[in-house]
């Protein structure tokens, strides 16, 4: 071989290694472009319809749902929406197992395009809320593993499950009504959890489960565009993507709110069996579910759902290298994790719930506080991300607070036609439950304060005196 081959043998080499580490943008974005499968040509190439950006996920438990919150919060931050959070009274969920209720909102997230926090789901309430032409989604997991999460997961807060003796999943399904109470706080996590979350009974008497489970499936289907999958979670995600018009960058993830291996366990024969009998009206949902979910990924194209999730996750394997120093992230116990933001909300001294930390040295591969916040929020558990998101969006808020006329706020809809008890009942909430600095200086009690007593205080976002504490 000449010299010259050589060389330009070498120099092919180098430009394709070139593009593979500094260039995989450029390739992903290629590859994204061929995306398009045969049997979607007829519609409009997703890549040229613009981005839905008015999405409520109802947040089930136990279901990777936390995954799938973060996926939206980054979204949302990435293109500037804002997303619906709730009051702090709530805590990082929306007062479940409370009914939902558009009060329960707070008012510097209004109005929302995202809506993503655990809820008990409230049609005519979210509807109010949401834009719309809000595109609704949820998921379900097959009730036999996400019964024995449950009971591992809130082993020490059900007191359903506390009851049992030896913490024995199967004396629990042995006799479940000796420990199970209806009525009693957190009952929901011990029976039909997928049901009550969507809104509906989770105790529906025996003799009318049929007819009610097919009502609530049709009801359930009428309202969510896409009821994903856990089990089938990245062909979920690769729906979503269509159904949204969005890029497969806008939904690489990192696994959130796992538990350590050692936590779980495997269900000896018969006890599937036994969780789809007691909790009969989520295995009906499931079932249904995942065969609509089969039907529309082969609708799709098998082809191009499994070339797709090839590139979903060789695309996230990327990204998660670059956030890593180049390696896999290793799970670690909330007591490994050195960064507070990082570590993930402990059930029990019983489960431990990995999480993940980040290496000091990502900057080597990927230079700037901008990547290094793409990470971060990448691995960021729940509790913290809703914690950083509002007080971003409080900060958004009062920014353009001077820049509104005096009258009563158009941004919300929701408060202003509320009932005053409820009014005065959500001043109290925030009054009691805000840190200084985040109080309802721009919250909606504007509206029943006689114009032209604001004080300055209140204009630039301290914690209100004066008018507003005497309000009723
Ligand atoms: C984000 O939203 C704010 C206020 O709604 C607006 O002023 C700003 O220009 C937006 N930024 C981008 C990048 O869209
Ligand atoms: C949605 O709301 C917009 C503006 O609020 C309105 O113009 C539109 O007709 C509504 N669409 C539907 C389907 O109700
Ligand atoms: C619980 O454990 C004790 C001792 O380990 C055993 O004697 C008892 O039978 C167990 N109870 C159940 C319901 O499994
Ligand atoms: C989901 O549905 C598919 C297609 O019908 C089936 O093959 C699969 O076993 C189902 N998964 C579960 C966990 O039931
Ligand atoms: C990483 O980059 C940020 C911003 O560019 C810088 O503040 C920080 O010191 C860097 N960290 C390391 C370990 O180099």
């Amino acid at each position: 071989m000449s010299q010259k081959k050589i060389f330009l043998v070498f120099v092919a080499i180098s430009t394709v290694s070139l593009l593979l580490h500094h260039g995989g943008h450029f390739s992903w974005t290629m590859e994204a472009f061929h995306l398009g499968c045969p049997s979607l040509r007829t519609h409009l190439s997703s890549s040229l319809k613009p981005k839905h950006t008015n999405v409520a996920f109802l947040k089930t438990h136990k279901t990777a749902s936390t995954t799938m919150q973060n996926l939206l919060f980054r979204f949302a931050e990435r293109n500037n929406l804002t997303v619906a959070l709730p009051v702090q009274a709530c805590g990082h969920q929306f007062c479940y197992p409370r009914t939902f209720n558009a009060h329960l909102v707070h008012p510097h997230t209004l109005p929302p395009n995202v809506v993503t926090s655990h809820m008990r789901f409230n049609r005519a309430e979210m509807q109010r809320l949401m834009p719309n032409d809000t595109i609704y989604v949820t998921i379900l997991r097959e009730p036999g593993s996400m019964f024995e999460s449950l009971f591992s997961y809130y082993n020490q807060y059900c007191q359903s499950f506390k009851r049992v003796p030896n913490g024995s999943l199967e004396a629990f399904l042995d006799e479940p009504w000796r420990y199970y109470r209806p009525d009693e706080k957190d009952s929901m996590y011990a029976r039909n959890t997928l049901t009550f979350d969507l809104g509906g009974d989770k105790d529906r008497p025996a003799a009318d489960t049929t007819a009610y489970a097919r009502a609530f499936v049709a009801e359930t289907e009428r309202v969510f565009s896409l009821v994903m999958i856990a089990e089938y979670f990245d062909e979920s995600l690769v729906l979503l993507r269509h159904l949204l018009s969005w890029d497969l960058e806008d939904v690489l993830y990192v696994k959130l709110n796992m538990r350590m291996s050692g936590s779980k366990h495997s269900l000896s024969p018969g006890l599937p069996f036994k969780i789809r009998a007691w909790n009969a009206l989520d295995a009906r949902l499931y079932d249904h579910f995942n065969a609509s979910l089969w039907r529309q990924l082969t609708a799709l194209g098998p082809a191009c759902v499994a070339r797709e999730v090839r590139l979903l996750r060789r695309a996230q394997e990327r990204l998660v290298r670059g956030c890593f120093g180049g390696r896999l992230p290793q799970l670690r116990s909330a007591a490994q994790i050195k960064n507070k933001e990082l570590r993930p909300w402990q059930p029990s001294a019983k489960v431990d719930i990995v999480g993940y930390d980040l290496p000091t040295n990502t900057n080597a591969t990927w230079p700037g506080s901008l990547a290094h916040e793409l990470c971060l929020k990448l691995i960021m558990p729940e509790v913290q991300y809703t914690r950083v998101l509002l007080r971003s969006q409080s900060l958004r808020y009062r920014r353009s607070y001077p820049l509104r006329s005096p009258q009563p706020q158009p941004q919300q809809p929701v408060r202003s036609v509320l009932p005053r008890h409820q009014q005065v009942g959500i001043q109290q909430i925030h009054r009691e439950a805000l840190p200084p600095g985040l109080g309802p200086a721009s919250s909606p009690t504007a509206t029943s304060r006689p114009a032209g007593t604001q004080s300055r205080a209140t204009r630039v976002g301290l914690r209100p005196s004066g008018p507003q504490r005497q309000t009723p």
